[in-house]
């Protein structure tokens, strides 16, 4: 990827991962070749280094979510983080309930956490989502009980961006008496995050979805690590209060910290930069292709877009558009392509699922770049729907 001398691609790929901030990185050296103390040998000034740049990262991303830093647990990203909410509350539950309830568009890793209870008797339930990948009122009423244990629902879709209605989800679950989990890794440091207004029970966060290094996360337990009945997963010296053990990844720990230092003061400004970005490159794609959005108009991640362009396969546009960086938003894992769920779920045909494509416009992007990355991806599409229409 480090081609000399060849013209850097448009990156809009930022759902997936987006670039680690340059301050961030200058912040995390020092702990890999000075500062390589490890936080739990506190009987040195190493050690007690480390776990003061622990407690201070802790601070900063619990300032980012409007809570208190002894609410925060470190672990290896969104993915364990929503593995260690819903395994955790299921295995540790005091009640005989028996229902899970997700919505029918959550990530892989909250589905199938979800899968793995089934397969230990818990009864499973998919929420449904309207067209605009809303789960309605009506569907969490019809579906939520008093033999509900815990409901999980994303605060932000990784591929349509549509932003969930969290409050009142949560509400209805907390009226059946049952845990509400939100999976943030999308909306953290996008979209203001106020812990005190949403009434989550718990919610996961990663750092490279917000300017951070990858392999590093944070669950959130409302009211401290042990007001929850969460068993750990992983095991051992007792780390994070013993719900997540393993040496903790100082550098990254600290890189997380300063991005949501970073997000918390630039959310604003960068929100509506991207959002007039994304709005100005999806308009002009619609006017030049027959491009059709998906996901919700308002209630959106700033820098999302996704796509369905007739007659326009997603992998070959993806494939022959060397220019500018994007994908499907579903990754296909086992070789045989299956189209997306989330796409499927608001109602698009197999047909429509295979034309659609996702960008996501992030902080280094530059201005111009939402016109320049609009044409390529047209000019490239008009050529292909031509071609396959003979
Ligand atoms: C909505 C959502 N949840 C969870 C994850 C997993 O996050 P991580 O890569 O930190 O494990 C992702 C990443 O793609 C995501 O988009």
């Amino acid at each position: 990827m480090s081609d000399m001398g060849e013209q850097k691609p448009i990156y809009l790929d930022n759902h997936a991962t987006t670039r680690c901030d340059p301050r961030v990185v200058n912040a995390m050296l020092p702990y890999f070749s000075e500062d390589y103390g490890n936080s739990a040998s506190t009987v040195h000034r190493m050690g007690r280094f480390a776990d003061s740049a622990i407690q201070d990262a802790r601070g900063q991303i619990a300032d980012l979510i409007h809570c208190h830093s002894k609410e925060i647990i470190f672990t290896s990203g969104a993915t364990e983080s929503n593995n260690l909410a819903i395994l955790g509350i299921a295995r540790g539950r005091k009640s005989p309930r028996k229902k899970i309830i997700v919505s029918a568009i959550e990530h892989k890793s909250v589905l199938n956490a979800a899968f793995a209870l089934q397969e230990e008797g818990f009864d499973l339930i998919r929420l449904p989502v309207d067209s605009d990948g809303s789960v309605t009122e009506q569907a969490a009423r019809d579906f939520i009980d008093e033999d509900t244990l815990l409901v999980s629902v994303q605060m932000a879709n990784n591929e349509i961006g549509t932003i969930q209605d969290i409050q009142w989800l949560a509400e209805i679950a907390h009226e059946n008496g049952a845990f509400f989990h939100c999976d943030g890794a999308q909306a953290a440091g996008k979209i203001d995050i106020n812990i005190d207004n949403l009434n989550v029970d718990l919610l996961s966060i990663s750092a490279h979805k917000m300017y951070g290094p990858k392999g590093i996360g944070v669950l959130f337990t409302r009211g401290g690590p042990y007001a929850k009945p969460l068993i750990p997963i992983v095991r051992g010296g007792g780390q994070e209060y013993g719900l997540r053990s393993g040496t903790h990844n100082v550098p990254a720990i600290v890189g997380m910290g300063l991005a949501a230092k970073i997000a918390k003061e630039e959310m604003l400004d960068e929100a509506s930069r991207l959002h007039k970005m994304r709005d100005e490159f999806e308009t002009k794609v619609i006017e030049l292709t027959d491009a059709s959005r998906n996901g919700a108009q308002v209630k959106r991640l700033p820098g999302n877009s996704n796509l369905t362009i007739a007659n326009v396969d997603a992998d070959a546009l993806i494939a022959t558009t060397p220019g500018v960086i994007f994908s499907t938003g579903s990754a296909c894992n086992t070789g045989a392509p299956e189209p997306s769920y989330v796409l499927e779920a608001i109602g698009l045909s197999r047909l429509q699922a295979y034309n659609t494509v996702r960008f996501c416009f992030g902080r280094f992007n530059q201005l111009d770049e939402s016109t320049i990355a609009a044409e390529i991806i047209s000019k490239r599409a008009i050529e292909i729907a031509r071609d396959a229409m003979g």
